[in-house]
């Protein structure tokens, strides 16, 4: 089977992480220009400042993304180049920026996927309470205005926010991001109501201003399964994937908190602020939701939390190393010697993406489905100069036979984004942790090449995947 001729290849990245131009042209200061900034927050000190100096090389870059025949290309704005304080003054500088990619994409024929909201918060409105203010949801929705109407003429797929729960749990519950606060429960559910609401206006304003394009929303997908039977370790599958999932996409999609949460939250004296008018309007913004976007890595196995302990170890931290094991202090995330994992500890498991896809079918039936990040965290091996990175390729290959084996299910999915598309910054390991389709050589002046991986997805996007 070839993939369906409206089934997007493509490939993603983001703003603070490749851009670099930190303070060119107008740009604003981001809560990541500062906070990369404090020591020991990221490995080894490094930060966005320079990235891979997309901002200055973008054309060069998308003239690869052209040559490897990507069709779509998933970037993320920084709302501090747009506007530089969060409201108020636009920058003309930052839209040019945009309108630059945005053309550059066109003239190859590369469909661009924008995502308005990838973590860089303008720093003003972090210093005001960030996305716990909910003057923060107001920000948002004027500069996903300016975005619309600058861009919407071209731009017809538009992602709102990417991994809510990552910038929200990271934020206040590890205090591993900004504004690095830690064992904050209600603030954390807190943040990711308001960001609910913010998509869910963003979204009524986007279908008001009838451009005819789609919009979506993009959360980081860990499926959760138990390790056997047993009864205790059930009820610690359905707790994670009530509070990673659900809580993630039923206001999206159902347009209501799960009632588990709902219940937990009570119990537990964290209910968000949330007015009735914000609750309705996720009910009515359910049906106007086009899509959603799921950044899968990795499946988590549960088991129930026996010992009383509350620590919050995560996959992300600043050491350069594999991430510890997760727990919430009900359930924990443990490694099975049987299963295989990256360097970084993640385990690799193209059958808990299936199985993941089919548990959201079940849940929210033909919801329309891309996979906005998919990827091998790696240190690439060079031999005689040649970036040979099979376990990359090895990678994709079997996640993409999953996502083919689940079209052939019916599960409505029309695109694939690799992570990612070049060499990056990665938030807390730095440039050690290589995800691209092309190396940037950090001893030669930022020099672009293409790694093996790069002819061997080419290929695949010329033949349409039959041969997976
Ligand atoms: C996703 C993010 O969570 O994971 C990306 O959307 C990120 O921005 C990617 O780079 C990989 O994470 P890491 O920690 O390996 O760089």
């Amino acid at each position: 089977m070839k993939f369906p001729k409206d089934f997007l290849f493509g490939a993603a990245s983001a703003a603070y992480q490749i851009e670099g131009g930190y303070n060119q042209d107008g740009k604003g200061v981001s809560n990541w220009d500062v906070f990369s900034k404090i020591p020991g927050k990221t490995f080894e000190g490094t930060n966005g400042d320079v990235a891979i100096d997309h901002y200055n090389r973008y054309k060069e870059d998308i003239k690869l993304m052209a040559e490897m025949g990507l069709e779509s290309y998933r970037f993320s704005v920084s709302w501090c180049r747009i506007i530089p304080n969060g409201t108020g003054e636009i920058n003309q500088k930052g839209i040019d920026f945009y309108n630059n990619i945005i053309n550059e994409c066109l003239k190859y024929g590369i469909v661009p996927f924008v995502t308005l909201y990838h973590w860089d918060l303008p720093q003003v409105l972090q210093e005001k309470g960030g996305w716990i203010n909910k003057d923060t949801i107001d920000a948002f929705l004027n500069y996903a205005n300016v975005c619309f109407k600058a861009f919407g003429d071209r731009v017809k797929h538009w992602i709102t926010f990417n991994e809510t729960i990552v910038f929200s749990k990271l934020g206040y519950i590890n205090g591993a991001h900004p504004p690095a606060i830690q064992n904050d429960e209600k603030k954390y559910f807190q943040s990711t109501h308001n960001v609910f609401v913010a998509h869910a206006k963003a979204v009524e304003l986007y279908k008001k201003l009838k451009q005819y394009g789609e919009i979506g929303i993009t959360h980081v997908f860990s499926p959760a399964f138990s390790v056997d039977d047993n009864e205790e370790n059930l009820d610690a599958e359905n707790h994670a994937n009530n509070m990673e999932t659900y809580w993630y996409y039923d206001p999206i999609l159902l347009g209501k908190y799960p009632e588990y949460m709902v219940e937990y939250l009570k119990k537990k004296e964290i209910t968000p602020d949330w007015t009735e008018e914000e609750l309705e309007l996720l009910k009515r913004n359910a049906s106007k939701n086009d899509f959603i976007g799921l950044n899968y890595y990795q499946p988590q196995r549960v088991i129930k939390n026996i010992d009383d302990v509350d620590v919050k170890f995560s996959r992300e931290n600043s050491t350069g190393a594999a991430g510890g094991v997760y727990f919430d202090g009900y359930f924990k995330t443990v490694i099975d010697d049987d299963k295989k994992y990256t360097k970084w500890g993640w385990e690799i498991s193209p059958e808990g993406f299936l199985d993941g896809l089919r548990m959201l079918k079940a849940r929210y039936g033909d919801v329309k489905i891309y996979i906005t990040e998919n990827g091998l965290g790696d240190e690439d091996i060079i031999i005689d100069g040649e970036i040979v990175d099979i376990p990359r390729i090895k990678f994709i290959e079997e996640h993409l036979v999953a996502v083919k084996n689940a079209i052939k299910e019916g599960i409505n999915l029309k695109g694939y984004y690799a992570w990612s598309v070049i060499d990056l910054l990665s938030w807390l390991n730095g440039y050690k942790k290589q995800y691209g389709f092309i190396y940037v050589d950090h001893n030669n002046k930022l020099a672009r090449k293409k790694k093996l991986s790069f002819y061997w997805y080419k290929n695949i996007i010329e033949t349409r995947g039959e041969n997976l």
